[in-house]
Formats: structure tokens, sequence, C-alpha cells
């Protein structure tokens, strides 16, 4: 019997990350351009991968930016044709683009009559929209247009990012909320309708990290922690936030087909445990 090679596995793979400037998706592509995969750093901002690009470079890899809307197709096609031309099919889809919206929140977790600030009723419908468009539509497009590359590739593969607002409803994101917990239905739903072409679908569902949709929710100006900071920190039983390399060794996980192959339509939770605590 020979142990499974998980990041050999993924040597040469093409691997495609919306949302690749960002605080987690960033640290995802560097740490699996050292496993010798080309990583396609898809981002709104493209200033944002170019520099993710360089780095990873820099240091011997193999990775590209790529100026991407996730909500826009058209722009989607673009790349992938370019990705197609240049590197090839692609092997694994992590959809990392994702965010919040201060017209999708309101001040205060609970509603009483005489509260003050942004409250339910002034949440806008764009607002709403806005974060729930990025969060699923913006998983969902990125899906239609690559997946199609995958299709008889029995080591190819998505993985979703959901949250733990998914799971349990978080206050004050409703539309963030909602749009996790899309997520997690989906990428059941993928890994179903994919199953008998060879496609899994994961989801990792990560607990606080801070970055910088979150950052004014959880610190202050002068960079103590909110009041919400700190009820995050008591009701994770790791008594901190987590570090974006601590999501690596998952994603490479169900990015390896030899690793974790049979695993198909499960969202691990890497969250210091409080998605496992009651609160007593
Ligand atoms: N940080 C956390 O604690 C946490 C927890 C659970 C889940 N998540 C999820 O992890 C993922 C990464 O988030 P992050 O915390 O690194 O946030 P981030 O804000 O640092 O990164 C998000 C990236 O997505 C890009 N983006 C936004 N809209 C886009 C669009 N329309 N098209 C292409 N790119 C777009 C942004 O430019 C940014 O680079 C998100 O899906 C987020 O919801 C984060």
């Amino acid at each position: 019997m020979k142990l499974p090679r998980f990041s050999e596995s993924l040597n040469n793979k093409v691997i495609v990350i919306t949302g690749a400037g960002g605080v987690l998706c960033s640290t995802i592509a560097k740490g699996l351009a050292l496993t010798g995969a080309k990583v396609m750093l898809l981002n709104r901002t493209y200033e944002k991968v170019l520099k993710i690009e360089k780095e990873i470079c820099k240091d011997g890899g193999i990775a590209k930016a790529y100026a991407c809307d996730v909500l826009n197709k058209d722009c989607l096609k673009a790349v992938h044709e370019q990705i197609k031309s240049e590197f090839g099919l692609c092997d694994i889809l992590i959809n990392g683009a994702g965010g919040n919206n201060s017209d999708a929140i309101t001040d205060m977790e609970f509603y009483t009559e005489d509260q003050e600030g942004k409250s339910f009723f002034d949440l806008t419908e764009d607002g709403m929209n806005q974060v729930f468009g990025l969060n699923f539509m913006g998983t969902f497009l990125p899906c239609q247009e690559f997946v199609q590359d995958m299709i008889g590739n029995k080591d190819s593969s998505i993985i979703n990012i959901a949250s733990m607002s998914g799971y349990r409803s978080l206050t004050k994101v409703p539309a963030y909320s909602a749009a996790k917990a899309a997520i997690i239905n989906f990428t059941e739903w993928l890994a179903t309708h994919f199953s008998k072409v060879g496609i899994r679908a994961n989801a990792i569902a990560p607990g606080f990290f801070i970055a910088s949709q979150n950052e004014r929710l959880l610190k202050n100006e002068d960079g103590s922690l909110t009041e919400r900071g700190n009820k995050i920190i008591k009701n994770t039983p790791a008594q901190r936030f987590g570090e974006s390399k601590e999501l690596l060794g998952t994603i490479i996980f169900l990015a390896s087909s030899e690793a974790s192959g049979f695993i198909n339509g499960v969202v691990i939770p890497i969250d210091g445990g409080f998605n496992a605590y009651s609160g007593v």
C-alpha cells in the first residue's frame, strides 16, 4: 500500500482561485504554488493579484494574475479563454471571492423599539442584492464557466468557501449569512449533480480570520477589539482568531484526489472549535 502524496499530487494542476487578492485566498494561492500547481489569480482589483503573482513567481512558483469580476459572465469567459490558451484546462476551482456591505448590516444585534442607528428596516435592497449576489452568484457563475473544463477529468474538483454564518445565522449580517447557507446547500447540490462525471465539490467553513471585509466589525480604529470581536474570541474555544495559513492543510487535502477522492459534498469547519461550542 502506498500513502497518498497530498501536495505532490497537485504538481502541474491548473488551479483557478477567485478573490485571490484577498487575505485568505492570497495565502491559499501562495501555499498551492509551493505544490508545483499553476495558480490562476482572479480578482476584481487587478493590482492586488499582480502583487501576489510577483511574490509567487519570485519564489519560483507559477502564477498569473487576471482582472476578473466574478459577477460578469463576459469577463469570466474572456479570462477562461486566456487561461486555456496559456496554461490549459482548469483542474481545480476555488471560489474565494466574497464579502459584505454596510448597507446590508444592522447596527444592533437585537431589534428594540427605542433603538438608534441602522435597523432591519433601513437595510437597502441594493445592499442586500449586492451581498447575496457576490457571495452566491459569485460562486455559481465561475462554476458555470470553469466546471466545463473538468468534465471527465477524475482529478478535478470545486472548493467553495462557506462560513460559520452558513451554519448558524450571525447577528447583524442577514444577507451574508443567508448567502453562505446557500453556499453550503449549493456545494451539496454540485457534489451530487456532477458525481457521474468525476467532479467533486466540497467546501471549507472558516471561523473568524481578520480580513478587509470584516475588520471594521471586529476591530476598532485603535486596534482594540470591538464588543463583537471580544464576543467571538469568548465563543471560540481556541481563544483567538484564525491565521490564513491554517486553511492550507484542508485546502490541499480537498484539492488532492489522492488524499480525498471519496470525499464529496462535505463542508469542513476551520474555526478553532466555534461551531462545536454551545457556550456552556
Ligand atoms: N475572514 C473571515 O473570517 C472569513 C470567514 C468565513 C468566510 N470567509 C470567506 O472567505 C472568502 C475570502 O474572504 P477574505 O476574508 O479573505 O476577504 P477579503 O476581503 O480579504 O478578500 C476578498 C477578495 O475578493 C475580491 N472580490 C470582491 N468582490 C469581487 C468580485 N465581484 N469579483 C472578483 N473579486 C472580488 C476582493 O477584491 C478581495 O480581494 C470570502 O468568501 C469570505 O466570505 C472569510
